[in-house]
């Protein structure tokens, strides 16, 4: 939520605009309320922003050009404190000179108190935000100690909250001077120039060598270095990594969109989590954990926080992890789980799950699990993030950068890593499951092709998405690991298309929902394999027929070859057969096409839909 860059080169041209204005437009996805962008330029420090989409700025520096700059610092907003209007866009100056300005992502918890403080001072606001509070305290610091860093550490003491501050100012053509807590921030080491983003994507087109920094500490970057300090002014040192992919990973690669092209890449998101995770045998090998074995073998309950996709993702493995470990696992909303008390001890193992590791209800979530003892481990599709670095050990997902806002091959990739993760379990306990381990593991590595075969044959779906841009209300229905599809199906097309959709437990039809059905009603239903225990499919089958009685126009997801569902399907879209606990990851495929296609006939915005943002950094 809400994208940062800052960058300090060599040389005062055009440089410093241009990698701004590319790092905004790559980390657009975590906000588009407004982008603004300030230079140091001479005794000054010169600024643009504007509401609504970057492409308004754009219009905005061409109208107003920016001068040559050695340094700089740019944001794209996703509002909190103030509506998304020019006054509130960042950057905000700060002092009475104007010549600080500062960039924010977060919230000031306390900025009430520290507005009323400083208004008291004589300090007239021009905006809403509590980004201008930290803007007018750094610009009091700095005239305190004439140094930007120095500034900076004594202004974070006094924030409550969540936040990423950036700075400039006039008297420094030089330096960018970076904070944070509880809030993403990453260097970028280039030559003769250095960057600061709220992700690598920020610079990525630049360099691929980045710093990690840890919570409560301030950076400052020249053309010729970086300096990291602790809060208590200590010398510190980010961990370096290289990023392990370029910048043409996150570009739409001929797609129209980033959703269709991340929909695309699924395959290779699967392919990709599951590689370096088996040794010769087939056996698996985490060691990249580093936990004991010892430790994973006490564990006797397992509780998963995520939000959203992730935490349908967390649905879908309780289903397999319970299954292969029998280990009872719990799937809890991260922002839920600190308020109801949660039972958790040494003995828990504590699996987040988050595309973007940023996400501050989930990272709230470890770090109360961790309070109270919990082996905590998470599962993340971003280095250098903050959830693994706040958890004792990380799974990370391999689907490269995602940048639509809507989740979907991360999605799937964060079920491959969870069931890695079980299937480890299993192998650890021993019994009859760990057997099983490495033939799960072959149905896996044979899921990628199917995927690519389904993708194929999308065409259908395509054409009755077209069909449908005047839906006012879609249902979903699965039973099963094809519960929490049905939940991710209505998802993706409330967050796409801004249509009314519901997911539902098939069996919990009768006792409430069908009420809903009358003629005409699209359903879409996630038919379990006929291969499923316990005569699911005959279950599943039943309540089709249930709902086409009533006048419902049945959406039926099957498996190919399964003859029983076409008597009372309006359209049958076929999957590829698999094992039923893997099958979610074709199920979710047609679900994904069809919100991306519903979305694109209604002319929305399919990778920037409205009100969201990637990428969730505040409670
Ligand atoms: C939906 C979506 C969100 C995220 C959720 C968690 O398409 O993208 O529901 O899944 O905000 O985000 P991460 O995985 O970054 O923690």
């Amino acid at each position: 939520m809400c994208g940062i860059v800052g960058y300090v080169g060599r040389n005062s041209d055009g440089t410093a605009q241009a990698v701004i204005m590319e790092g905004l437009a790559r980390l657009e996805y975590r906000g588009y309320d407004s982008a603004g962008v300030a230079l140091v330029s001479g005794e000054h420090v010169e600024i643009r922003k504007k509401s609504g989409k970057l492409s308004n700025l754009r219009s905005e520096i061409e109208s107003d050009p920016l001068p040559p700059s050695t340094a700089g610092i740019g944001h794209t907003r996703w509002a909190t404190h103030g509506g998304p209007t020019d006054a509130n866009a960042h950057p905000h100056r700060g002092g009475a000179d104007g010549k600080l300005a500062l960039i924010h992502n977060g919230i000031i918890e306390n900025f009430h108190a520290l507005r009323t403080e400083l208004g008291a001072g004589g300090v007239t606001f021009t905006s809403e935000t509590d980004t201008e509070v930290a803007a007018h305290l750094l610009a009091a610091a700095y005239e305190d100690h004439g140094d930007l860093t120095e500034a900076m550490r004594a202004v974070v003491v006094r924030l409550e909250g969540a936040y990423t501050l950036l700075a400039i100012h006039a008297d420094h053509p030089d330096v960018v001077v970076g904070a944070r807590r509880n809030s993403p921030l990453v260097v970028g080491l280039g030559e003769e120039a250095n960057y600061l983003g709220s992700d690598v994507a920020a610079f990525i087109g630049y360099t691929r060598q980045a710093l990690e920094l840890a919570q409560d500490q301030i950076v400052t970057i020249t053309a010729e270095g970086v300096t990291v300090i602790n809060v208590d002014g200590s010398p510190a040192q980010g961990r370096a990594y290289e990023v392990t992919w370029d910048a043409a990973a996150a570009e739409k690669g001929g797609y129209q969109t980033f959703m269709e092209k991340e929909i695309n890449d699924q395959p290779h998101a699967v392919r990709d989590t599951l590689l370096g995770r088996t040794d010769a045998d087939g056996r698996l090998v985490l060691d990249e954990l580093r936990i004991s074995e010892a430790s994973f073998t006490g564990i006797d309950r397992i509780t998963i926080v995520a939000c959203g996709t992730a935490a349908y993702a967390g649905m879908v493995a309780k289903y397999a992890i319970e299954h292969w470990t029998r280990i009872p696992v719990e799937v809890a909303l991260a922002h839920e789980f600190r308020y109801c008390d949660p039972i958790v001890n040494e003995r828990t193992l504590v699996l987040s799950i988050s595309q973007s590791g940023e996400t501050m209800d989930t990272l709230m979530a470890v770090k109360h699990a961790r309070d109270l003892g919990a082996l905590t481990i998470s599962v993340c599709n971003t280095h250098g993030s903050t959830i693994p670095r706040e958890s004792d050990a990380v799974l990370y997902t391999h689907a490269g950068p995602e940048i639509a806002v809507a989740s979907t091959k991360a999605f799937v990739a964060q079920i491959t890593a969870c069931y890695i993760l079980g299937l480890y379990l299993a192998q650890l306990r021993g019994g009859s499951f760990a057997d099983d381990a490495q033939s799960v593991m072959k149905d896996l590595g044979e899921v990628p092709a199917k995927i690519e075969t389904l993708l194929g044959r999308m065409d259908r779906v395509k054409e009755i998405a077209g069909f449908m841009a005047d839906t006012r209300a879609v249902l979903f229905l699965g039973r099963h690991v094809g519960y929490p599809i049905a939940l991710e199906g209505a998802l993706k097309l409330k967050e796409l298309a801004y249509i009314h959709a519901e997911g539902f437990a098939a069996g919990e039809l009768k006792h409430g929902p069908i009420a809903l059905i009358e003629p005409g009603q699209p359903v879409f239903v996630i038919v379990p394999s006929p291969t499923s225990e316990h005569g699911l499919h005959g279950k599943v089958v039943s309540n089709i027929q249930e709902i086409r009685a009533r006048g419902a126009r049945t959406l039926v997801i099957a498996e190919e070859g399964d003859e029983a569902v076409a008597p009372f399907a309006d359209e049958v879209i076929e999957v590829p057969a698999t094992a039923p606990l893997l099958a979610p990851l074709l199920t979710v495929v047609p679900l994904q096409v069809f919100a991306l296609w519903l979305s694109t006939a209604k002319g929305l915005d399919v990778d920037q839909p409205r009100n969201l943002a990637k990428s969730v950094t505040v409670e």
